[in-house]
């Protein structure tokens, strides 16, 4: 299937195999098909491609669906669930397998590993490249380059990290950054920035080692930057600052930037948490204790269980029997990913502590039933909080942050918000009768002003004013 770029058919990138219909391969094959390219998708999840061969995406993100339908119907996106037939005339295999951690926090290489194996085995074309999609740690790929070679197996072997956030996969897809492509031979890497040509996103070609660090530290320095911020919120409690105005005037700086410094619960999802542990086991491999990948983990634990101490310390220390409405269930807003999400721990910990639970999301419910057995879980957020104790905030949903509170005031046996993601209208909150609490800020009362429950340091004490 030509793409119409003016490229020869030997210069075409594809047809190309993607082995893994998961939140990163799915996104990749459906993309890449809708540009033109002849794609075949291979999973080893029967269910799985059954649902796609339905026209219907196994995951919540916005635009795919259309897309997958389209795709399906022009018959540019295959699906197979047969490596020799995926790989048949295939000039690029792309491996977007999942890559999770170990229980030691090192990335589990293993679906890598047998991706690779059943790829090569089955390469049918001399010039196959393969593509490593999936994050893997640094140096995974140039080891792997040599294990195919003393097999005999001497296609290049590059890699091509993805920058898709969920939720937005698809647009992220369509409008990256860059284009970032490891490996040791130029050709081939060129080949694989065809691919990608027709986004007009700058190509950066570096050494496969390079390129994984990239990823890797594109992500942990994002992680790094929450942490500080949600470090930085807990001491503007303690001295009576507001966080979001402190953010708002660090993040001016251009050096710093303002994305991702959203004080909360902090980070969840499928590839922070992961990616900051297996970076720090990779240096710790090399010898190297990355003490700033250790802080950025161990703050972003502590959130959860300050913001369970937050509500308890709102109830007066007593969570027994409690009804607590939590809002919000997936990582984070758009996706029904529950991965590593704050909601799981948080409610986990309320039960433990006594509270009876009723959580509510636009899309994870489902997912987060399974993990969440003593939660009731509803669809409606108004039902959700509906004789509540206190109502939580864990996911920034635009439905959660448009609800009606004057609705709401008759609904509740307490009128208590604890908003763990810094996103609700406090002023309304407290005009329509609510005590709100949020993160890094002073709590808000009807009729009292903002309440900062700083201490006077003893050396400004003793020496009073004047
Ligand atoms: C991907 C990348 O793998 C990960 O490194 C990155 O950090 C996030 O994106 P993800 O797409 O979330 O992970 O993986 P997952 O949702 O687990 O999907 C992987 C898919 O590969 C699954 O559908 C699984 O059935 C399939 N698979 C796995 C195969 O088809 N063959 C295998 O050998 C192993
Ligand atoms: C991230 C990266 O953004 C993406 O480039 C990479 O490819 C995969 O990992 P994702 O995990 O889907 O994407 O979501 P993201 O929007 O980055 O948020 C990650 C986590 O950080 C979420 O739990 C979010 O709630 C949290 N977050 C984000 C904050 O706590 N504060 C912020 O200011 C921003």
């Amino acid at each position: 299937m030509s793409r119409g770029n003016g490229l020869s058919a030997a210069q075409q990138p594809g047809p190309l195999c993607v082995v893994g219909a998961g939140y990163v391969g799915l996104v990749t094959a459906v993309c890449l098909a809708d540009s033109g390219v002849e794609v075949r998708l291979l999973d080893v999840d029967q269910t799985r491609l059954a649902l796609l061969r339905s026209g219907r995406s196994p995951i919540h993100e916005p635009l795919l669906d259309d897309l997958l339908s389209k795709v399906l119907r022009r018959g540019r996106l295959v699906l197979c669930n047969d490596v020799a037939e995926a790989m048949r005339g295939a000039r690029m295999a792309m491996l977007a397998v999942g890559t999770p951690p170990l229980a030691d926090g090192r990335a589990d290489l293993s679906q890598v590993r047998a991706a690779l194996g059943e790829v090569v085995a089955n390469a049918t074309e001399s010039d196959t490249v393969v593509v490593i999609k999936s994050t893997v740690p640094p140096g995974t790929t140039a080891a792997l380059r040599a294990l195919c070679r003393r097999s005999g197996r001497t296609f290049p072997l590059c890699v091509c990290p993805e920058f898709l956030s969920e939720g937005s996969a698809v647009k992220d897809f369509h409008h990256p950054p860059q284009v970032v492509i490891g490996g040791d031979d130029r050709v081939a890497c060129e080949r694989v920035a065809r691919l990608f040509e027709y986004l007009d996103a700058p190509v950066r070609i570096t050494d496969s080692t390079s390129a994984e660090l990239i990823k890797y530290g594109t992500n942990s320095f994002l992680a790094l930057k929450i942490s500080f911020i949600n470090e930085m919120a807990h001491l503007c409690e303690l001295t009576g600052a507001d966080v979001q105005v402190v953010a708002d005037g660090i993040g001016t700086d251009s050096r710093i930037g303002r994305a991702f410094l959203g004080a909360g619960l902090g980070f969840g999802g499928s590839c922070f948490p992961k990616d900051v542990r297996a970076l720090d086991m990779a240096a710790s491999y090399h010898g190297q204790s990355f003490w700033l990948l250790r802080a950025a983990v161990e703050v972003n634990a502590q959130q959860r269980s300050r913001f369970v101490a937050k509500i308890q310390k709102a109830l007066r220390g007593n969570l027994a029997n409690k009804r607590i409405a939590v809002l919000g269930l997936a990582f984070k807003p758009g996706t029904d990913d529950i991965r590593a999400a704050a909601s799981i721990d948080v409610i986990r910990h309320l039960e433990d502590l006594g509270a009876r639970v009723v959580a509510t999301d636009p899309v994870a419910g489902a997912k987060a039933a399974a993990q969440l057995p003593f939660t009731e879980i509803v669809a409606d957020p108004y039902e959700c909080v509906s004789g509540a104790d206190a109502v939580v905030l864990v996911t920034e949903w635009p439905e959660y942050v448009a609800l009606d509170w004057r609705r709401i005031a008759p609904l509740v046996k307490r009128h208590l918000v604890i908003d763990g993601r810094n996103c609700l209208d406090g002023e309304a909150l407290v005009a329509a009768g609510f005590t709100y609490i949020s993160m890094g800020r002073a709590v808000r009362r009807p009729g009292r002003p903002a309440q900062t429950d700083h201490t006077l340091r003893p050396e400004l004490l003793a020496s009073g004013i004047g």
